[in-house]
């Protein structure tokens, strides 16, 4: 049985998946089981941004794999250790908490907010104020966090404690506020919901009502972090910061980890056993996320996806003054978006059967998050097909 109709008669049929198998990745290309390769502006829904099989990332993998793999949290390990201080060093936090994937980062960033306040005593603080469209993951208090209906569907009842306000709209979140309110939950670039990215003037506002009303400040950045805006984090763009941040995806590079950084008022809510998982910050996935970091906190890094990222903008909004199709183009960095009239699932499988790797969202969008060291010929490549599908 080859891998396909293996997958299909034994793999929860959760995903739909497009018909092809992959067998190996080098930098931005992906070759499937018939040698036919592919130019991937996919990067694993935002998560291989150095690329497949980075040699740095392949060589701490390997260096860590045959010296220590998992000892758990009940013992001190270096790896752990570096890339705590390295994420702290390199942003607003204090503290960080190892988890193993995005809901599970924002799983404990939830956790974090209400037990904030509950030790201090204020007890009927527990409503966190999430954004319509947002995304937060899969699990039931990521899943309750999330504005998005359609995924919730059969799942009901959810947590209790969650109230959703429109995105970009500071009078619809003021409107929302009372004193149950223990923290405002947000992506700075919404990116599962259309990549709609925060209005600066807004983002600086919610900043403002959680100094006002003493509520946490959420960023889930597992998305849009790590890089993918053109700056580290994404909220480096707006100039303010969040007093609890979460990322996931592009942290391992392909590695499953996740975490949630805190100022060090913030992680005051966590005490000895308030929180845990047994596969959080192992040396392996730790010692790819130093790599990962070390490697994108560049500031040439960053420069060329912030110019990489300006021009596969302005090529895409060429193609929108082309096509009347195309309504809108829009994103931060490479986390890009092209809003079409309708049915933007053709114009994926046609480019997939064309060897590009891209999805849609939302029905109507095409989202581009390749990996960041995406170069300018591949995409060309990619907008002169993109252009004769429109
Ligand atoms: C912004 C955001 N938050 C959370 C998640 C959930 O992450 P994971 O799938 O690793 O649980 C995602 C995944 O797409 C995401 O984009």
């Amino acid at each position: 049985m080859d891998s396909i109709k293996k997958t299909d008669n034994f793999v929860f049929q959760t995903y739909q998946r497009q018909g092809k198998a992959f067998v190996k990745g080098q930098g931005v290309f992906l070759w499937d089981e018939d040698g036919k390769k592919y130019t991937d502006f996919l990067a694993g829904i935002a998560v291989v941004s150095l690329g497949h099989c980075h040699p740095k990332i392949t060589e701490a993998i390997q260096r860590q794999a045959s010296t220590l793999v998992h000892v758990s949290n009940l013992f001190y390990t270096m790896p752990q250790a570096d890339l705590a201080s390295k994420l702290c060093e390199k942003s607003f936090a204090d503290r960080v908490f190892f988890a193993n994937s995005g809901a599970e980062a924002n799983e404990a960033a939830i956790k974090l907010s209400r037990r904030y306040f509950q030790k201090k005593g204020e007890k009927n603080r527990f409503k966190i104020i999430t954004m319509e469209q947002s995304f937060h993951g899969r699990t039931m208090a990521t899943l309750s966090a999330t504005g998005q209906d359609k995924i919730k569907d059969g799942f009901y009842p959810l947590l209790k404690g969650f109230a959703y306000v429109p995105f970009n709209d500071i009078d619809a979140l003021k409107n929302e506020i009372d004193e149950t309110v223990c923290a405002i939950m947000l992506e700075p670039v919404q990116g599962e919901g259309g990549v709609i990215p925060a209005d600066p003037d807004y983002l600086i506002a919610v900043r403002e009502l959680c100094n006002d009303k003493k509520i946490l400040l959420i960023f889930d950045e597992i998305q849009c972090g790590m890089g993918r805006c053109g700056t580290l984090f994404a909220h480096e763009l707006y100039g303010i910061t969040p007093d609890i941040m979460t990322l996931a995806k592009a942290l391992g590079n392909g590695l499953p980890i996740g975490a949630m950084l805190a100022t060090q008022d913030a992680a005051t809510g966590f005490d000895f056993g308030s929180h845990a998982t047994t596969f959080g910050g192992t040396p392996l996935a730790t010692a790819a996320g130093l790599e990962v970091v070390n490697i994108i906190s560049k500031e040439i890094f960053l420069d060329k996806v912030c110019q990489i990222g300006e021009y596969f903008n302005e090529e895409l909004k060429k193609l929108k003054e082309k096509h009347t199709r195309v309504l809108d183009v829009r994103g931060k960095g490479l986390l890009l978006g092209m809003e079409l009239d309708k049915d933007a699932g053709s114009i994926v499988v046609e480019l997939f059967k064309k060897g590009f790797i891209i999805n849609g969202i939302q029905d109507k969008i095409l989202r581009f998050v390749p990996p960041l060291i995406i170069e300018k010929q591949e995409i060309d490549r990619l907008i002169k097909e993109l252009d004769s599908l429109l």
